[in-house]
């Protein structure tokens, strides 16, 4: 199958082309970059110089898709992952699917119904608010039948994946509404931020550092809601705060609930054992189990576990996941896997790098 990458050389496009490289039948034949157009990739992401299928692979102005198409269509991919800025698959995604492509979205903007929301959200109008209803939102737990017929898969954000994975047993059973509240307190690694360069992502800001962000009105917020009151049928009441932590990659979620509102603690567990029995990419923790980054670095991994604080009255559920690999590229490609029907782990590692 041929493949394309918009955005090769930023963190999230450099590691769908990692994950790429692994997977069986696939050639990587369009990667581009607007400032490096002309470069070989080898040279700009010296880490996939040894990947055969990449050595003799130039970097392409994505403003030229439809010259590239025309000179030579055989060369042409099937599909297209967008690894770019928020906003730029507003214009791309039009394109793409014109020029007979697939699309797997990893930026928000096709993540939300309403078009209505991304100027609050995103401080932007949508501007092929067309597509909205066509793209299928690519968590494959709650969508994977719908993904396998998309066109356009909207890749979850890195914060959401980690949520809604936390509290989906919870939501598709109603349990969460608007009486409950939901606190989700969340950290990520700096690579979560991309790879330009801002000042407060510099070494020396960020290490022996710890910070909230977006304390109020990250863009993931409504995404995150806009899942599980779906999967529940019901709108909630979700409060979600990002920090940023002196790592390179991971993402943890602690969140909180009234246990109170809830059924007793084994039921729930019963329900989350049963919910998750089946997944093979979400691994649910035993007892006493605390899930950790490292155990899921470079993998398309979610792990959670429940704790009940029966003094406080309350449920906490931990998760986590690597931001880069299931928040990201190792879900892109499951995506690109269903979309093409083939299995959705194909390509994907089993084993986490750790230490
Ligand atoms: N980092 C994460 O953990 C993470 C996780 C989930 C989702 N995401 C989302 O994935 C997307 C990419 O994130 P990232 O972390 O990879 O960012 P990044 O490292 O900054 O890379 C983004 C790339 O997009 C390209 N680009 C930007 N504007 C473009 C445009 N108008 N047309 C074509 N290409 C354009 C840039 O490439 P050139 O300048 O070389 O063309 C840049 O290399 C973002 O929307 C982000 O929110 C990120």
């Amino acid at each position: 199958m041929k493949v394309g990458v918009v955005g090769a050389i930023g963190y999230t496009g450099s590691a769908v082309l990692g994950v790429l490289s692994g997977r069986p039948g696939t050639e990587v034949t369009v990667v581009t970059s607007r400032g490096d157009a002309g470069r070989r990739l080898a040279d700009m992401l010296p880490q996939l110089s040894g990947v055969p299928g990449y050595r003799d692979l130039a970097l392409e102005d994505p403003a030229d898709l439809e010259k590239i198409k025309e000179k030579d269509p055989a060369r042409f991919p099937e599909a297209f992952f967008l690894a770019v800025s928020h906003r730029a698959s507003m214009a791309l995604v039009p394109r793409v699917l014109a020029l007979g492509a697939k699309v797997i979205d990893l930026t928000g903007d096709f993540r939300l119904k309403s078009p209505l929301m991304y100027p609050e959200w995103y401080k932007c109008e949508h501007t092929a608010p067309e597509f909205l209803a066509e793209a299928v939102y690519g968590l494959p737990e709650i969508h994977r039948a719908e993904i396998r017929k998309a066109r356009l898969v909207a890749n979850p954000g890195c914060y959401p994946t980690c949520v809604i994975l936390s509290l989906l047993p919870l939501a598709e059973k109603s349990l969460l509404g608007p009486d409950s509240p939901v606190v989700c307190d969340c950290k990520s690694g700096v690579s979560g931020a991309g790879r330009s360069a801002s000042v407060p992502n510099l070494f020396a800001e960020v290490a022996e550092n710890f910070r909230p962000y977006k304390v109020v009105g990250h863009a993931h917020t409504p995404e995150m809601a806009q899942q599980l009151a779906l999967a529940g049928g019901k709108p909630l009441r979700l409060t979600f705060t990002p920090h940023l932590v002196p790592m390179n990659r991971g993402i943890e979620a602690t969140v909180y609930l009234d246990a109170e509102k809830l059924p007793p603690y084994p039921e729930l567990r019963d329900l989350y054992e049963e919910r998750y029995a089946s997944e093979r990419f979400v691994r649910f923790r035993g007892e006493g189990a605390v899930p950790e980054t490292a155990d899921v670095r470079g993998t398309n991994f979610c792990d959670v576990a429940l704790f009940r604080d029966e003094a406080a009255g309350m449920l906490k559920i931990v998760s986590v996941i690597d931001n880069l690999a299931r928040g990201a590229a190792t879900q892109a490609v499951a995506n690109l896997n269903l979309v093409s029907g083939e299995d959705e782990g194909l390509g994907l590692a089993s084993a986490a790098l750790r230490p």
